[in-house]
């Protein structure tokens, strides 16, 4: 499987794009928001003299609402300062959003102008000023932007995505990733993959980022030693069902492995400080339940102050199927075919609502504030 050319969340605004489904990554952003304003503010203060053009860029961006979630907040933020600093005109913000080229950037770029009226109506026109919207396609394991040129990157639920399928994973058979049935030596390869892809990714954006530009990094992870990615694991195990039922080949399933590793903080923090071109501001784990009506959701998510989801989130792991659908479809169809899809996505609802049924599950994010040093 080539990575860059299969991988990308679902598109558009259907029933099972991202777009409609990605609240839970949403609910994340919103929580890990402060650490992510903290970053902002202490760039602000700290950038002597302070650039005619601050370029900021999330990577990973996807589309859908979550894709103009953190610019957002993040112009909010600045023009909060301004406003408290009474520098009302500068700077000029650049925003970049990067995906890889299968993303559907369309939706991105059409949403743009309502999302600037919004703003410009939120924060009001003097304080938001001049903002410039730039797509970047490509992988965040190669060189995106020149060099010395960014001030901010964000990144959030995107970096457990490895830049290919480990290589030596062949005793892997009956899984689709790390999962507590895997060998020794499929786990170790899993890791091996991710630290070299998270040492490019620092490598990259080393080059890229001004002396004393920021990194929040906020990335799918774990608390535990223990490698195996539930959520992942339940779909192999629907999908093992079906071989069972003779409704996939065996060899199909054996050929198919996720590029994914959940990190803990102990392997990131002996990542970045191996690399050592980054200080360490925050490292930390957070939470969200798999059970979406078990998490609060933020007030901020709607601008009217009111929580829409809030009986509509009432489920058994119903909506937590749909968002790993608008998540995993395009890996599964390009691999088992459009036949299969329902029917793999049935079946993995069921398998979902099982296990909600009888244990509490929580995803775990590993949220990392790093700033470049100033000589390395
Ligand atoms: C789960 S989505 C998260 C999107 C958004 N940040 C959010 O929080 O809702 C992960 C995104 O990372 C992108 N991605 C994965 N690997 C990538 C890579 N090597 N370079 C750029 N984007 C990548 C995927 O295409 C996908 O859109």
């Amino acid at each position: 499987m080539k990575v860059s050319s299969v991988l990308c969340m679902k598109g558009g605004n259907g029933d099972t794009s991202y777009a409609a489904n990605s609240i839970l990554q949403h609910k994340t952003i919103m929580l890990t928001m402060p650490i992510t304003e903290e970053a902002i503010t202490s760039l602000y203060f700290n950038l002597n003299p302070c650039p005619a053009s601050l370029k900021i860029a999330d990577l990973g961006c996807s589309s859908g609402p979550n894709t103009l979630l953190v610019v957002s907040q993040l112009i909010k933020k600045i023009c909060k300062i301004r406003r408290k600093t009474n520098k009302i005109s500068s700077p000029e913000i650049q925003i970049y959003l990067n995906d890889l080229p299968g993303n559907d950037f369309n939706s991105v770029f059409k949403s743009l102008s309502s999302f600037n009226e919004g703003m410009r109506n939120e924060v009001g026109s003097d304080l938001f000023g001049n903002c410039f919207f730039n797509g970047v396609p490509g992988s965040f394991y190669d060189r995106l932007f020149p060099i010395n040129s960014l001030h901010f990157v964000h990144s959030s639920y995107s970096l457990m995505w490895l830049s290919q399928v480990p290589d030596g994973i062949g005793g892997n058979k009956g899984n689709i990733c790390c999962s507590r049935r895997s060998p020794k030596c499929v786990v170790k390869a899993y890791f091996k993959q991710f630290q070299k892809d998270f040492s490019v990714f620092l490598k990259c954006r080393s080059v890229e980022l001004v002396a004393g530009g920021y990194m929040v990094l906020t990335i799918f992870g774990r608390k535990i030693v223990d490698p195996s990615c539930l959520i992942w694991e339940l779909l192999g195990n629907t999908l093992q069902d079906m071989v069972s039922e003779g409704l996939i080949k065996e060899e199909k399933l054996h050929s198919f492995n996720v590029p994914l590793y959940t990190p803990s903080l102990d392997e990131l923090k002996s990542i970045i400080e191996n690399d050592g071109t980054f200080q360490i501001h925050r490292l930390e784990t957070s939470s969200v339940n798999w059970n979406f009506n078990d998490n609060i959701i933020s007030n901020s998510f709607l601008s009217n102050g009111t929580n829409k989801y809030e009986d509509e989130y009432d489920d058994d792991g119903y909506n937590l199927a749909k968002c790993m659908r608008s998540v995993a479809e395009p890996i599964i169809l390009n691999h088992f075919g459009e036949e299969m899809i329902e029917k793999v996505f049935y079946r993995y609802k069921e398998k979902i609502s099982d296990y909600m049924a009888k244990h509490t599950a929580k995803f775990i994010n590993v949220s990392v504030t790093l700033s470049k040093r100033k000589r390395c």
